[in-house]
């Protein structure tokens, strides 16, 4: 038998890594071997990886050598940043220049760089649209993935550029669950206005990373774009409602107004979900779900996801 390529996946105790890394050791036939990459292999997440059957080994983003050592003899890579751990664009153009380097070091033959739009093509800083944050981003967590693309390209790594969507997941984690109003009605708050959100299970990014790989070179140098669904606003509270058994309504607020809310990075996102609002066509464009769906085929609807994910939903 041939000797399985390995696949070391950065993040793969998170939510995108980890998808990936599930999707290649549920498939022990696909000629993929996962190589999960923690800070800590004694956690409870890391060894559980190890016990579905993943090699874990140790390294750090912001330790290059230890990431050399993790990509040593492997046949490709999933590359992602953590910008919701330090806030801080310049750390991910940091950390996506060390990933990037060990992979070409260890002569990496397919690379998949979980990236975003870098929104400042669509929106210079001088438009004032939107305001401009930490003096050179519009979308601090979009603009710097976008700029990292480039460094993978002037280093000749094989890479594939995967574009992401939003995470149904926040509503679990993130603390856009259903929300009571003055009223006692509950509700979900984006500024979207009518557009539509695409979304996806944040698992199935990393089913359609293993998608790219399966593929293989024929991908590289090519951007891929990933959603479940293209929803609005009302649409996503239907759907909740539904699946919780109770009225859901969808609050759209001025972008200007999500800004000012009091959470950490507020500003960031009340950008974003105006770009996604203000350029439709080519952020729902970029993101084709049928495409999507032919390299993942467990690809999730966002009724799929509600319906195995609901009781996990806080309701406040
Ligand atoms: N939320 C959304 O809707 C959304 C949508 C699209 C894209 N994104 C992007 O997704 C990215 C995060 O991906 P994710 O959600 O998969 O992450 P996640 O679930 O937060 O997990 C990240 C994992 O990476 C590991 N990690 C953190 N810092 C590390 C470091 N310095 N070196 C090595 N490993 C490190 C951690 O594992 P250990 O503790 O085991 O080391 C952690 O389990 C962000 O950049 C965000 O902008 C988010």
């Amino acid at each position: 038998m041939p000797e399985k390529k390995i696949i070391a996946v950065v993040g793969a105790t998170g939510a995108q890594g980890g998808g990936l890394v599930r999707a290649i050791l549920a498939d022990p036939a696909g000629g993929f071997a996962a190589r999960a990459i923690t800070r800590n292999a004694s956690s409870d997440k890391a060894r559980e990886l190890a016990k579905l059957g993943a090699e874990v080994v140790e390294a750090d983003v912001d330790d290059a050598e230890s990431l050399k050592k993790a990509f040593a003899g492997a046949y490709g890579a999933y590359c992602v940043t953590f910008f919701w751990e330090h806030f801080s664009p310049d750390k991910e153009l940091a950390q996506i220049r060390a990933m990037a380097t060990a992979a070409k070091d260890e002569g990496l033959k397919h690379v998949v760089w979980s990236t975003l739009e870098d929104t400042r093509q669509w929106v210079p800083l001088s438009d004032d649209r939107m305001p401009t944050l930490m003096e050179k981003y519009k979308v601090p967590h979009f603009d710097a993935k976008g700029e990292g693309n480039a460094i993978f390209t002037e280093l000749g790594v094989p890479t594939t550029f995967l574009l992401t969507s939003f995470y149904w997941d926040n509503l679990i984690h993130f603390g856009m669950g259903p929300k009571k109003g003055p009223d006692g009605v509950l509700g979900i708050t984006m500024p979207m206005g009518d557009g539509k959100l695409p979304g996806i299970a944040a698992a199935d990014i990393g089913g359609t990373a293993y998608g790219i790989f399966k593929r293989g070179p024929g991908l590289v140098g090519q951007t891929v774009g990933v959603a479940g669904e293209h929803l609005t606003g009302a649409e996503m509270a239907a759907a909740l409602g539904r699946a919780l058994g109770q009225e859901i309504r969808y609050n759209d607020v001025p972008p200007d107004v999500y800004r000012g809310f009091d959470f950490p990075g507020a500003d960031d996102l009340g950008n974003m979900f105006q770009f996604k609002r203000d350029f439709q066509d080519a952020f729902c464009g970029a993101r084709p779900i049928e495409k999507a769906r032919e390299l993942n085929p467990s690809l999730q609807t966002f009724d799929a996801w509600l319906a195995a994910n609901k009781d996990r939903i806080p309701v406040e």
